[in-house]
């Protein structure tokens, strides 16, 4: 089958690649010339394990080009290009109805992007010639290829019987669930999915500040709660918040879909503002003092990739400058226009505070005789992932919501 994709970044890509690895045939449609080049070459334009190798093992079945009317051919349509937040929250359309203004020929097209419900039912009002469904990504970055190859489910939405059927047909054999259901729920699940998961996080960060004061240690409660199967471990890990560009954007523009149906939804802005004030709570366990210096372990929203699109630490360096704090970054793969240093030894030497920020295994294996350099030894985990947390040798070590104040356990216990 002969696919077009418009829109090449970690959704477009990761289904280009998906789909040529399932033997079917695809445009990829990118009208960023510098990205377009780079993919013609062979080369990803981001970090994201196994895609490269797609481009370079299935050459015949991928062709990339910058002009939508090369996609007349195909037998279905891939909309994936970018839904980025307005100032006010909601979700901007431009890109979306822009290139479906350049499909002149009568197609079927399926909704990738991520978009607010009720939005396809209005461009099938609005492209009456084509057919259309929404199936919405749950990939992850960072294994964005393995999510599409492997996905937990697959949501089809559309009105039209036989594009429901015919795209069943194609992701059925994947082998995992299917829903096929309206394009409103299809976008409704995506937006819920995300909504839910970011929920999480904030639930327990909120409790891992409680932990703080009270005396407890937030992983073991989390490790307790999450045996529960009706809880489940993932996505308890209390730290610095959520970033990266789908669940900070998602949220707004769900609360913007309440606000313009003239409702609330309290669970949903408390979430996002208990996201805000975790950022603040970790900058406030950096003492204000003129001169201070402070390095951070990681700058990426989180390991496995580059990605800083509302990255946490961008929020948490934005704190501590505003106290006039010395700050530098060392990461991986991700950069920053705070200054950077090429390794971890050159970030912590003269430091007086390190703050893990991202979990990458070179950050959480540090050996405590890595702090060494710092005019102070002192760690604050953001991510409650150092590995020598229990045994820090000569490292002041302090985590978000780890048995930090045993004083104000209630003396009655
Ligand atoms: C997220 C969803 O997990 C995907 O299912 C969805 O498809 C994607 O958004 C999207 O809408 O495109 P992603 O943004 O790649 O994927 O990142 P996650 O792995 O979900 O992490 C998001 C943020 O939550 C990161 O900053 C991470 O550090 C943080 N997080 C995650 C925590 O603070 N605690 C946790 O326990 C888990």
């Amino acid at each position: 089958m002969k696919f077009g994709i418009i829109g090449l970044g970690y959704v477009g890509l990761a289904t280009l690649c998906g789909l040529a690895k399932a033997g079917h045939e695809v445009i990829g449609v990118e009208k960023d010339q510098p990205r377009l080049l780079r993919l013609m070459s062979g080369d990803v334009p981001f970090h994201e394990p196994g895609m490269a190798d797609v481009l370079r093992d299935y050459p015949g079945s991928i062709t990339f080009t910058d002009s939508i009317t090369d996609t007349e051919s195909v037998d279905y349509l891939i909309l994936a290009v970018g839904t980025p937040s307005k100032s006010d929250g909601s979700c901007d359309l431009t890109f979306v109805d822009a290139a479906l203004s350049e499909v002149k020929s009568k197609q079927k097209i399926i909704i990738r992007s991520t978009v607010p419900p009720g939005t396809t039912d209005m461009l099938s009002i609005m492209y009456p010639a084509h057919t259309f469904a929404v199936v919405p990504e749950f990939l992850q970055e960072g294994r964005a290829l393995a999510d599409v190859l492997k996905p937990h489910r697959v949501v089809i939405g559309s009105d039209n019987l036989e594009m429901c059927e015919g795209l069943a047909g194609i992701y059925g054999r994947l082998g995992v669930p299917l829903v096929c259901t309206s394009p409103i729920d299809a976008e409704f699940i995506k937006y819920a999915s995300n909504a839910f998961l970011a929920t999480k996080i904030s639930f327990i960060n909120d409790l891992a500040r409680l932990a703080d004061k009270a005396g407890a240690d937030i992983t073991t409660i989390a490790d307790g709660m999450g045996l529960d199967p009706r809880i489940g471990r993932a996505f308890l890990n209390a730290g610095l918040g959520y970033g990266g560009s789908c669940f900070p954007k998602d949220m707004h523009a769900l609360l913007n879909v309440a606000h313009e149906n003239e409702l609330d939804l309290p669970v949903i802005s408390a979430a996002m503002h208990s996201n805000d004030a975790q950022m603040g709570y970790v900058a406030s366990k950096v003492e204000h003092k003129s001169g201070l210096k402070v390095a951070f372990l990681g700058l990426a929203f989180k390991p496995g990739t580059d990605d800083m699109r509302d990255a946490p630490s961008v929020t948490l360096a934005h704190h501590l400058a505003l106290r006039e704090i010395d700050i530098i970054g060392y990461d991986p793969l991700a950069k920053w226009d705070y200054p950077q240093a090429m390794t971890v030894e050159a970030a912590l030497k003269g430091a007086d505070v390190a703050i893990l920020v991202t979990e990458w295994d070179e950050l959480v294996n540090l050996k405590p005789e890595a702090f060494d350099g710092m005019r102070t030894k002192r760690l604050i985990d953001a991510r409650n992932a150092w590995k020598y947390a229990r045994d820090p040798g000569t490292v002041q070590y302090e985590g978000i919501g780890r048995m930090q104040n045993k004083a104000n356990t209630p003396s009655s216990m």
